[in-house]
């Protein structure tokens, strides 16, 4: 099957569920439309996942933990599946990158050299840590030895959102796998296509039968089916934090299954006084506009200091209108269409409000063409704190920016907010920098950079931006419970 569009064509080649090894269809026979955002058109049907196929999922996944070779293998066997794995995704980086194009819109500059790579280097990663993770010997009172194991959780849910397609996927496959567990992934309705082909390429890089399952679906059936399954020991979720909410219920009200969530934000951007103007508009510009605003660490709240607001205002309105929006697989492209209609009508709705509550359209504000689902950079000036779109997430390419003088104050109302995922600082000022990074309440500061993801540093949320810390050995936590064992001595040689 080809789907082939203004000349760039990807080829689908998988399209049922990935369960036990097996790529079969869903219970039901049911399929369901991937579009395709650039035409609005139907990419391919892919299998349904109901609650149905959860199950049977899950019990495959169960079966594969409980009596399967992968948890009880040498670790350093399971390390050296996954960095094979790393390999086969390296060797398909177009392919790959052309699929998540086609799926998600993002330019397809973006997937091959930002996307895949990162994926690739996070499977790498995660396959070094497989034979170090161990437990503690403890000191403890009396003639006993007693140290800890850290033995992998069991069989782990993943529920991951569509702006981030392979990226999200990585996160939670890599170091789940890496610790030993197995795993039922449901991918976004949205953008099922590179998780279908990866599974596929984990089979290839002898990952066992039944230690990664993944199922196309929505949320409401093949999700909450998840979430809520007996069998499933820990969920791990990207998403709206609303939903986030609906998952701790549902693990709560069932068996108490450990529960990571990486939600949403409104991530601060603190342009300072001292700032070098033309870097900070380029970097504030990225901070918002990268993967068409669809970033759950956007850099949404552009605070820039009042001496040089007015210059920074008209040199980042006419960075957005040189911003280049157009079909991603054409190479000029910085911005392609959002992921769907559902998403464009909500930003197309929330600069709608931003206007009717007030805040000045500096520049965009409107949907390109007719057909696909592309939006102007658009910038609001003028922003109060409490209108809509200074305090909820709009997840688009659209921009506040707001004037503040001091940096208490800034602290201040940076703070202010239900989410505390990411904040920017962008300035010379030692003391400043250490200053505000200490006072933002935010699970990630980046100064003088933004959006840098490595495998290696932790990256999570503060508040209702989310629970548990992904990357690095902070993410082993996520996969791995601690035993206890504790051995009376008879004749210690000292204790
Ligand atoms: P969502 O939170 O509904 O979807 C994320 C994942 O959760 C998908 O796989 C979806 O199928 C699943 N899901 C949805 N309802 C579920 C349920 N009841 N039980 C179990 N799983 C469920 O996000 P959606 O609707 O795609 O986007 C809505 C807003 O969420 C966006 O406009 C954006 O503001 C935010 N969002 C944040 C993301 C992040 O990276 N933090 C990623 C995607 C969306
Ligand atoms: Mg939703």
């Amino acid at each position: 099957m080809v789907a082939a569009q203004n000349g760039a064509p990807a080829e689908i080649k998988y399209t049922q569920l990935l369960i036990d090894g097996k790529w079969v269809d869903a219970v039901s026979g049911k399929k369901f439309p991937t579009i395709d955002p650039r035409s609005e058109e139907v990419i391919v049907e892919v299998a349904e996942a109901d609650a149905a196929d959860v199950d049977i999922a899950v019990k495959a996944a169960r079966k594969a933990f409980d009596e399967g070779p992968w948890p009880k293998m040498p670790a350093r066997e399971r390390g050296k599946i996954i960095w094979k794995l790393a390999e086969l995704i390296e060797q398909n980086v177009d392919e790959l990158a052309r699929l998540e194009t086609l799926d998600n819109g993002k330019p397809l500059s973006i997937s091959r050299a930002v996307d895949v790579p990162h994926v690739v280097k996070h499977f790498q990663y995660f396959a070094g840590w497989a034979d170090k993770i161990q437990g503690k010997t403890i000191q403890a009172d009396g003639p006993f030895l007693a140290y800890t194991l850290h033995e992998p959780i069991g069989v782990v849910g993943a529920i991951i959102p569509w702006n981030f397609p392979l990226a999200m996927f990585a996160w939670k496959v890599a170091p789940a796998l890496a610790c030993g567990c197995t795993i039922v992934l449901k991918s976004a309705e949205q953008t099922p296509l590179t998780a279908l082909y990866v599974g596929q390429l984990a089979l290839e890089a002898g990952v066992p039968p039944g230690v990664l399952n993944i199922l196309s679906g929505y949320g409401p059936t093949a999700g909450a089916a998840l979430a809520r399954h007996l069998d499933v020991d820990k969920v791990a979720f990207t998403g709206s934090t609303e939903v986030g909410q609906k998952i701790m219920t549902m693990a709560g009200e069932t068996n108490l299954k450990r529960v990571t969530l990486e939600l949403g934000g409104k991530s601060p951007f603190i342009v300072c006084e001292d700032a070098d103007l033309d870097e900070a508009v380029e970097l504030s510009h990225f901070a918002l506009f990268f993967n068409q605003g669809q970033c759950c660490c956007a850099g949404s709240r552009t605070f820039v200091h009042e001496s040089i607001y007015d210059q920074y205002v008209e040199k980042a309105v006419a960075r957005a209108q040189r911003r280049k929006v157009g079909d991603p697989f054409e190479a000029a492209s910085e911005q392609g269409p959002q992921v769907d209609g559902e998403q464009m009508t909500k930003i197309l709705g929330y600069i709608a409000a931003g206007q009717k509550e007030g805040a000045k359209l500096a520049t965009g504000g409107k949907r390109v063409g007719d057909k696909g689902f592309y939006i102007e950079p658009t910038i609001f000036t003028g922003v109060a704190d409490d209108m809509s779109i200074a305090k909820e997430e709009i997840f688009g390419p659209v921009m506040c920016a707001f004037k503040f003088k001091t940096l208490e104050e800034v602290v201040e109302r940076a703070n202010r907010s239900c989410y505390g995922l990411a904040a920017g600082i962008f300035t010379k000022n030692l003391d400043t920098a250490h200053y505000l990074s200490r006072a933002l309440r935010v699970g990630t500061v980046w100064i003088n950079t933004f959006d840098n993801f490595d495998a290696s540093i932790p990256f999570g949320g503060y508040k209702m931006s989310g629970i548990g810390r992904e990357h690095g050995e902070y993410a082993l936590e996520n996969f791995t419970q601690v035993k206890a064992v504790v051995t009376a001595l008879k004749n210690p040689a000292w204790v």
